[in-house]
């Protein structure tokens, strides 16, 4: 499939049109931000890892029932999926508390939660992702009722099959961010899945194994993200 003009630029990945109208090329950069971009660096063999890694974890959804924009892999940095219309909102689930929940609330980091929970925020650099409540996604357009309500069914499905797959191979799944697109009627799973947009922790040692680790200069950047590629099994 040949790779025709850019179509979008986000800050991890690339969109390219091709010569079908349904499809479009997703490319993988090495480029890395956090903070709305504030932060900003190259981490070499990113690309080639999420790529990966998403890859597997799309066919993995697939297998369990998830329909998800995955076609096939195209190369090392690239991934031929459906174009969808993306929707303006992130979608979150936590098993454990981190990050934005804790600095929010005030929260030490890593209780485990009875059950996991979801939240939806805004997807917008300029105000800082914030927080949306169904209601507000609703009167904002960003979605109908019935698209919320898939959403959250979809994501806790999500999250159940990617607990049961990282617990086979030792890793937790903390929390982790899905955005969902329209496609001929229906919302499927699009973006990626990758340590970018997951918080995993090593079972035995707690080591962080995702983007933390460049957020908040952890070191082993680079070779945190080739040690996923690794044990997702490339
Ligand atoms: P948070 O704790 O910072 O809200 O992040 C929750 C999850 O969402 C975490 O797994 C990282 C992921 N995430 C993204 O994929 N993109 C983002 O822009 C942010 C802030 C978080
Ligand atoms: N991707 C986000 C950004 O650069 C933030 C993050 O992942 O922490 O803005």
């Amino acid at each position: 499939m040949k790779r025709l003009e850019k179509l979008y630029e986000g800050k991890a990945k690339v969109i390219f049109k091709t010569d079908n109208p349904d499809l479009v090329i997703q490319y993988f950069k090495d480029d890395a931000t956090a903070f709305d971009g504030v932060k900003k660096d190259t981490v070499n063999g990113k690309g080639v890892a999420n790529n990966s890694i998403s890859s597997k974890l799309f066919e993995l959804m697939k297998k369990n029932g998830i329909e998800t924009h995955y076609e096939e892999k195209l190369s090392d940095n690239e991934m031929l999926v459906k174009r969808v219309e993306i929707i303006q909102t992130e979608t979150i689930v936590r098993n454990i508390s981190a990050g934005s929940f804790c600095r929010r609330y005030g929260f030490d980091e890593g209780v485990e939660f009875e059950a996991p929970t979801v939240e939806f925020s805004y997807k917008s650099d300029e105000y800082h992702d914030p927080l949306m409540c169904d209601d507000h996604i609703r009167v904002m357009g960003l979605a109908t009722e019935d698209e919320i309500f898939q959403m959250r069914t979809m994501a806790l499905k999500i999250n159940q099959i990617l607990q049961t797959f990282f617990d086979s191979i030792g890793i937790t799944v903390v929390d982790f961010k899905v955005e969902f697109g329209r496609y001929k009627g229906r919302i499927i799973l699009a973006d990626e899945i990758s340590p970018d947009t997951c918080r995993f922790w090593d079972k035995v040692t707690k080591k962080k194994l995702d983007k933390d680790r460049f957020r908040y200069d952890l070191g082993d950047v680079e070779e945190t993200y080739a040690e996923m590629m690794k044990r997702i099994g490339d």
